[in-house]
């Protein structure tokens, strides 16, 4: 992996060989949960791309991929709360078990406004799964269903997660130097 990318992060959070094994053991759980059913995953553009495409396969049922893509982040690391739908599903979730799947819940503004959009178009079933929460920073109280690891409040990027659009190409999940994300 690239030098220039790696002089930007503080310290490794968590190695790809601890992803790996906990996106397994998430796959595991989800397909015991759905035994017999058709899952729609919908992801949640971009940050979750990566960690989707692995979770996707570790289950042992039929998904149906889906994706939307928003925006409530801008180039700041700071969440204004505002979330936009900049591409919408383009499958009925109506009568269906649905899963969405993000990267990180933070303040929880995104995931409670997606489930609350999601859960008005009538799914049978609606849950969450984020690789990362940090609860610390939660100022609406929501509890994803499934959580990969609990991280403390630091800036995370790699393994989808962005600053400005760069680390998502990080294998693992590491802490943003400081002098980056506040300059
Ligand atoms: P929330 O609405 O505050 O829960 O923010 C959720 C979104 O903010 C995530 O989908 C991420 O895109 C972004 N986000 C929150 N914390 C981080 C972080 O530490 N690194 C990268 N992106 C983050
Ligand atoms: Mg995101």
């Amino acid at each position: 992996m690239g030098k220039i990318l790696e002089k930007d992060i503080k310290n490794v959070l968590l190695t790809k060989e601890q992803i790996e094994k906990r996106v397994a053991e998430m796959g595991k759980q989800i397909s015991e949960d759905y035994a017999g059913k058709d899952i729609i995953m919908v992801g949640i553009l971009r940050g979750a791309a990566i960690f989707y495409a692995d979770l996707a396969r570790e289950i042992s049922l039929p998904v149906h991929m889906n994706f939307m893509a928003i925006s409530s982040y801008d180039l700041s690391s700071i969440s204004s709360g505002a979330v936009r739908i900049n591409y919408d599903l383009e499958e009925d979730i109506t009568g269906k078990d649905v899963i969405i799947v993000e990267d990180i819940i933070d303040t929880g503004l995104t995931l409670k406004y997606l489930y609350e959009n999601l859960e008005a178009r009538g799914p049978k079933s609606l849950k969450t799964c984020c690789c990362l929460d940090k609860p610390s920073r939660r100022k609406v109280e929501f509890k994803p269903d499934y959580v990969g690891f609990e991280v403390p409040d630091e800036f995370i990027v790699g393994y989808g997660l962005d600053y400005a659009q760069k680390y998502r190409n990080l294998e693992y999940l590491g802490a943003l130097k400081e002098e980056i994300y506040r300059c």
